[in-house]
């Protein structure tokens, strides 16, 4: 069991060094290849505990080539976004629940476990010291990635006494290059997560294992893979998205569903929100419930499937169009997608304060 009850870093400690030149800005392009002056940087040893926490110039680490991380994947990140809202006022969307599932996170990789508030209050600084980073636009946000790497010395596999926490920033645009629907590959062959495994934690490891797929699907002439778990082929995710089906399911009743956070799926802050959300509308059933493949090719047969779309901070929704399963070319109805379209202004209304909300925390 990972220790959880060392004393955390404060962020009353913070020690600020800002960088003395400063990068001309350039348009919001390729999505995270752009990068902020300036960085947070947390170091932990276990003889020491946790560093005062640093917002430095950015620059790149310095690793030891047998650090852990490297060898065998002990890491971690998060993805959350700082929105401009036209008041100009910097909001961040319900970032305790990504500092709760990075705090998840860090428990499942045996990563020290930290104060979910002081880190969330670092990165409340780090963003405004950056806030001139934040596009002015209702389409484009500043992308925050803190990352948790273990920085033990060893070739040896054990659990780390040594670590760093850090989280850099990076300014977005849309995700996907057009705003059309995705087209998604569905084949059994290939498994993102197993019960037991990692799929519920944000590891590194559960990315680069899915890359050869993700240009697989390509091949085939989609963007993305849709995921799917087990010998019913049931529906877990659309590439880094949870996945919401908008149908009449198989008893006639109208229907908002998703799979189920059994252990597999990443519990998505987005994922989270739309439940919320439509939950609240009180118009149809929503459900967190299991959706196989053979159901789903049965309702686009009989034409009981309204939408489907992928949600995620990055893309936030993004409508499916297409689904290509074991020789058939499912066509899913996304030209007058009204839950998907209902969903994304709701959102976006609360990110850039159009509604007001305590989901929105402010900067
Ligand atoms: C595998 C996976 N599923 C779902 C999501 C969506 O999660 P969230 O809404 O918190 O961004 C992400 C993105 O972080 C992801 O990587």
């Amino acid at each position: 069991m990972a220790d959880t009850s060392i004393p955390s870093f404060k962020a009353a400690d913070l020690v600020i060094q800002l960088s003395s030149s400063l990068k001309t800005k350039p348009d919001v392009g390729e999505f995270g290849s752009v990068f902020t002056d300036h960085m947070l940087t947390i170091e932990w040893t276990a003889t020491e505990g946790w560093k005062a926490p640093f917002i430095r110039p950015f620059g790149n680490l310095t690793l030891h080539p047998a650090s852990t991380s490297l060898q065998n994947a002990i890491q971690l990140f998060e993805g959350l976004k700082a929105y401009r809202g036209d008041d100009n006022q910097l909001r961040l969307f319900r970032p305790m629940l990504n500092m709760n599932r990075m705090a998840n996170s860090a428990r499942r990789t045996c990563l020290p476990t930290f104060d979910q508030s002081e880190l969330l209050e670092c990165i409340r600084k780090l963003v405004e010291i950056e806030q001139d980073w934040v596009p002015h636009s209702d389409v484009a946000s500043l992308y925050i990635r803190p990352t948790f790497v273990s920085t033990e010395q060893s070739l040896g596999i054990k659990k780390p006494t040594r670590a760093l926490l850090y989280v850099i920033l990076s300014p977005a645009g849309f995700y996907f290059k057009t705003t059309d629907a995705v087209s998604l590959w569905a084949d059994p062959k290939y498994t993102r997560a197993w019960k037991g495994g990692t799929g519920d934690c944000k590891m590194g490891g559960n990315y680069g294992c899915s890359l050869y797929a993700q240009y697989e699907a390509v091949d085939y002439g989609c963007q993305q893979v849709l995921w799917l778990y087990g010998d019913d082929h049931q529906v877990t995710e659309a590439g880094t998205m949870n996945v919401f089906l908008h149908w009449i399911n198989e008893n006639g009743d109208e229907e908002l569903a998703t799979p189920p956070l059994d252990g597999i799926i990443l519990p998505g802050v987005t994922r989270r929100s739309i439940l919320e959300l439509s939950r609240k509308w009180g118009e149809f059933a929503v459900t967190e419930r299991y959706i196989t493949m053979d159901q789903l090719c049965c309702a686009v047969k009989q034409q009981r499937v309204k939408e489907m779309f992928g949600c995620g901070t990055a893309c936030m929704v993004c409508p499916i169009g297409r689904v290509v399963y074991q020789g058939q070319d499912l066509h899913i109805p996304h030209q007058d997608a009204k839950v998907t379209t209902r969903i994304a202004k709701e959102l976006t209304d609360i990110q850039y304060g159009r509604t007001p909300s305590d989901w929105a925390f402010l900067v």
